[in-house]
């Protein structure tokens, strides 16, 4: 058996228990406590929606962290960093090289249109800090004014057109003719330079010095959120418990996504950087420690700062909704809207949600990094110059199709739902390949807290079942509006029934009655469906192609996800039958001489 280069597959391994810690919290930490986690908690029943929140993170959350955190420990010792090498390792079936498939094609798409958000967040930052985002707001409210109604709302309409025009939202394209570019560029060049550095110099370095300042950073913005006169009101608006809510599985789902997306379950993200501690370094409390950071970030910080301060300046009707219109439609506005220091705080606000982003898009990028090493023994220069050439042509792709943030949208979508399918059968391969009491055994492994021993059981049943029903529940309320999302045809016929009959769609049922009546159109021959669709007027037609435009942009953006999946699961599949498959079977060799 020709074994390897396995000088060069002994890489590195943490430089410090703090600095591993402070690494997988900065992968975790992210804009998805400071931005979606607000808006998700506000439109999902405010404090009511701590209730599925909290039973998320101790069912699926706390059980699947371990879990990764365990394989991945395991699957270093067999030379293997990435996610697909680490599940072949344990698991030598077909499947594996499909599910690791999925390890890597999450936090490469992620990637994609993560570092323009990125890149977006550092934009804002320098307007701030430069007085850029100050003169747009001046020009917009002139002669109106200031501590009225009126100048409120002229600055959060000035705020949205900001972010419209810095994202490129009305037109595809033209992300690339403005200064976004070079921001994106900046973005591109840190991370890379980051990653290039390697685990240790590189991302544990980085995050020892950025974890500490953001969360400084953050708190010193709650501080003064807390302190404006009457914030009770929107802490009061924020956390109020809407009960009858519960009743709804929407909430749930909305629950169990956000604790995946927070915690980076279910990205191949902790599988890798798991796979670079030493065999017996403890994984139960280090876990424990990185996941209550991530807690603390968004539920303290992420949960007491914007939606109280949007009430507070804007009032009930500008609640955000997404994570987009938290950040760059909100956000903005109330930072202007701070008395004393609006622009050093939105500075700062703006610089820490940067650096939290750098802290989480290094992890998106460390699991390919290893793959194209472990799998096919590519140098540094080189595998990060073929990842960067990867992440470029797709984020180019993101950046292009800007029109409303559709490949954005659909990008997310498709990702959404493989971290759920990841998750579950990571979760499936520990209670029943490994075996959950024997897993179990070796999360203990080297560490000082033993997990309760109810924690097989909570493995190998409840959590899966409480996963599938989350699957069946996303499956349930979200597939359906995204396939037809899908469809030119249904969307043209929509936006000109939009736009014929503006009020008739309006209140609790309109949604359903709309999607009916499309359905009855669209099942008409032609000849039969109405003229206002088949012989529009010019303003109509405007909107049909619009609405055309973005359901094959959605196409597009699937189409072109599914692609990469082939395409990685093919090359994981040739790296298994050579250089991975070769490493593991040397070391486990290794492993039964030491054991004779
Ligand atoms: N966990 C990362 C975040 O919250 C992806 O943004």
């Amino acid at each position: 058996m020709t074994s390897p280069d396995l000088q060069h597959q002994q890489k590195e391994s943490w430089g410090s228990k703090a600095g591993v810690i402070l690494a997988v919290a900065g992968s975790a930490v992210g804009l998805g406590n400071f931005l979606r986690f607000p808006g998700t908690a506000v439109n999902n029943g405010g404090g009511a929606f701590m209730v599925p929140y909290i039973i998320s993170f101790l069912l699926l959350g706390i059980p699947i962290v371990w879990c990764e955190w365990t394989m991945g420990r395991l699957g270093g010792r067999y030379g293997q960093n990435n996610g697909a090498g680490i599940l072949y390792a344990i698991w030598r079936k077909a499947p594996a090289k499909g599910i690791g498939a999925l390890t890597l094609l999450v936090p490469i798409v992620v990637y994609m249109y993560y570092v323009l958000l990125e890149a977006l967040c550092l934009r804002y930052s320098v307007a701030y800090f430069t007085g850029g985002f100050d003169a747009h707001i001046g020009a917009a409210v002139e002669g109106i004014a200031k501590n009225t109604a009126a100048y409120n709302d002229a600055v959060a309409g000035a705020s949205v057109e900001y972010a419209m025009d810095q994202f490129a939202l009305k037109s595809n394209g033209a992300m690339f003719e403005s200064s976004m570019l070079w921001y994106v560029c900046v973005c591109f060049l840190v991370n890379f330079v980051i990653i290039y550095r390697g685990v240790t110099r590189g991302i544990e370095t980085f995050c020892k010095f950025a974890m500490p300042l953001l969360i400084g950073c953050a708190i010193i913005v709650l501080v003064r959120v807390l302190t404006l006169d009457n914030i009770g009101t929107g802490l009061g608006f924020m956390w109020n418990p809407k009960w009858e809510l519960l009743k709804n599985p929407e909430v749930w789902m909305r629950a169990a996504g956000q604790i995946f997306f927070s915690l980076s379950v279910g990205f191949g993200l902790i599988l890798c950087y798991s796979s670079y501690l030493k065999p017996s370094d403890d994984v139960v409390l280090t876990s424990l420690s990185a996941s209550s950071a991530n807690e603390f970030c968004e539920v303290i910080l992420g949960g007491l700062i914007v939606v109280p301060a949007a009430f507070l300046f804007l009032g009930s009707s500008h609640t955000p909704e997404s994570t987009f219109q938290v950040g760059f439609f909100t956000v903005p506005a109330i930072m202007h809207l701070m008395p004393f220091g609006g622009n050093f705080f939105g500075g700062m606000w703006f610089g820490l949600l940067f650096l939290a982003a750098v802290t989480s898009s290094l992890s998106m990028l460390q699991p390919a990094i290893a793959f194209l090493e472990d799998g096919f023994g590519l140098r540094r220069p080189v595998s990060v110059t073929l990842l960067a050439i990867i992440t470029a042509a797709g984020a180019s792709l993101v950046m292009y199709f800007s029109l409303n943030a559709q490949a954005l949208d659909f990008t997310d979508f498709a990702c959404e739902f493989m971290m759920i399918v990841a998750g579950l059968a990571q979760v499936l391969i520990f209670g029943w390949v490994i075996g959950a009491e024997r897993g179990v055994n070796e999360t203990n492994r080297g560490s000082d807290f033993k997990l309760p021993s109810f924690m097989p059981f909570m493995i190998r049943y409840l959590t899966p079942a409480f996963l599938i029903i989350v699957l069946s529940l996303w499956c349930y309320y979200n597939a359906p509006d995204r396939l037809r999302s899908m469809s030119p045809e249904y969307k043209g016929i929509e936006a000109a029934l939009v736009a014929e009959f503006p009020d008739e769609f309006t209140g609790e049922d309109g949604a359903k009655k709309k999607i009916e009546r499309v359905r009855e159109i669209q099942s008409k021959p032609r000849a039969t469906k109405p003229t206002w669709y088949t012989q529009p007027t010019e303003a109509v037609k405007a909107k049909i192609a619009d609405a055309r435009l973005n359901a094959n942009i959605a196409r597009f953006s699937i189409v072109g996800v599914g692609l990469l999946f082939i395409i990685i699961t093919a090359a994981i599949d040739i790296a298994c039958r050579n250089r991975i498959g070769q490493t593991i079977a040397h070391r486990e060799h290794l492993e039964s001489l030491m054991e004779a």
